[in-house]
């Protein structure tokens, strides 16, 4: 019995560790950070000999398809001398690195489909994809040491070309926008249709106001939805552990009583006993007091 109960302790903490945890991945799964350094991490992987200069676009496991990286290795002289341009991105020349290294490695990011689980603007409709520019530190031997670096702008700014924009109301003026390392936002008129100017590294995207509307309604009511069914299941296993418990207490003080009982009787008259159910039922022997007879005159 005792075994019995240990178990089911037991695997009730599996349950409940198992669901905290998975709890907690959930949570972790967007986190733009870590995917910043994961994408970075992988680009060092997967390009085993790059050459200066060489822009190469790095594939990414199943798992983070629709995202699209690429990366290019460059001196910081000629980076500074010339600048660059690539894809959607133009950096104009005279921009600084820091800290100053011989070498550095830009990693271009398009988030594409994924763009709404990393970042959000409240109250705003995204028109195109985050796309990212991120200077990385680099030497001789790696591609990305995966060590951030800033860039001083003081002069010309970098230009970023929004293509794939969503189709919008026509009387509202789409807005750039500058997703902060601090988890802050900050607006910015576009120059040109779809061209963003950026006085930093990061991650930039193209919104409109959201206006109220039957999907977004609908979308408030499935977030609303997932929380109630969460915390659904949060009670359950509560409630589960509690009756557990209970059960347990029960048992323990059940069993402590019979024993009790037990070694009351033990200690008493040694009485016959009999099982009903779980309970020990002494009875009195028939044979235990035998009747004398007062006299050997037996009537034959
Ligand atoms: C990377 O892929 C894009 C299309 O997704 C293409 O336009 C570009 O030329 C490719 N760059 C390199 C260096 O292969
Ligand atoms: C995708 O798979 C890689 C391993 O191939 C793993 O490190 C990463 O966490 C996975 N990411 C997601 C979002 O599933
Ligand atoms: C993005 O689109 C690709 C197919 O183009 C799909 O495999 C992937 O699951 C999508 N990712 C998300 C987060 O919707
Ligand atoms: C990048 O493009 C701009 C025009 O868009 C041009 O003036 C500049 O010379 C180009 N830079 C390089 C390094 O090709
Ligand atoms: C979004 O709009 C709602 C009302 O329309 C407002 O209560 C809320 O503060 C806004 N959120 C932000 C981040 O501005």
């Amino acid at each position: 019995m005792g075994l019995k109960v240990e178990r089911w302790c037991q695997i009730t903490w599996i349950i409940v560790c198992l669901f905290l945890s998975s709890l907690v991945e959930a949570s972790d799964t967007y986190d733009h950070d870590s995917l910043d350094t994961f994408l970075c991490k992988h680009a060092n992987r997967a390009i085993g000999k790059p050459r200066t200069g060489a822009f190469y676009n790095i594939s990414l496991p199943g798992n983070f398809t629709g995202i699209d990286i690429s990366v290019v290795r460059l001196r910081t002289v000629s980076f500074w001398l010339r600048g660059v341009n690539y894809s959607f991105f133009n950096i104009p020349k005279r921009v600084v690195p820091q800290p100053n290294r011989k070498r550095m490695a830009i990693l271009y990011e398009n988030l594409g489909n994924w763009s709404s689980h990393y970042y959000n603007v409240p109250n705003y409709t995204m028109l195109a994809p985050v796309f990212g520019i991120i200077p990385y530190t680099s030497s001789e031997t790696t591609l990305i040491d995966c060590e951030k670096m800033n860039l001083i702008i003081q002069g010309k700014p970098i230009r970023i070309q929004f293509p794939h924009i969503r189709p919008h109301a026509k009387n509202v003026t789409p807005i750039c926008v500058k997703f902060g390392a601090d988890g802050s936002v900050k607006f910015r008129n576009m120059i040109k249709p779809y061209v963003c100017e950026a006085k930093s590294e990061g991650h930039y995207t193209i919104v409109v106001p959201t206006t109220k509307s039957h999907t977004q309604n609908l979308s408030k009511g499935f977030k609303f939805n997932i929380w109630w069914v969460l915390g659904f299941v949060i009670c359950f296993v509560g409630l589960f552990v509690l009756v557990l418990v209970l059960i347990i207490v029960v048992k323990v003080v059940k069993r402590r009583k019979i024993r009790k009982m037990e070694k009351n009787s033990e200690k008493g008259e040694a009485f016959d006993t009999f099982w009903i159910g779980e309970t020990k039922v002494p009875f009195a022997s028939i044979r235990r007091t035998q009747p004398v007879l007062e006299n050997d005159d037996v009537p034959s």
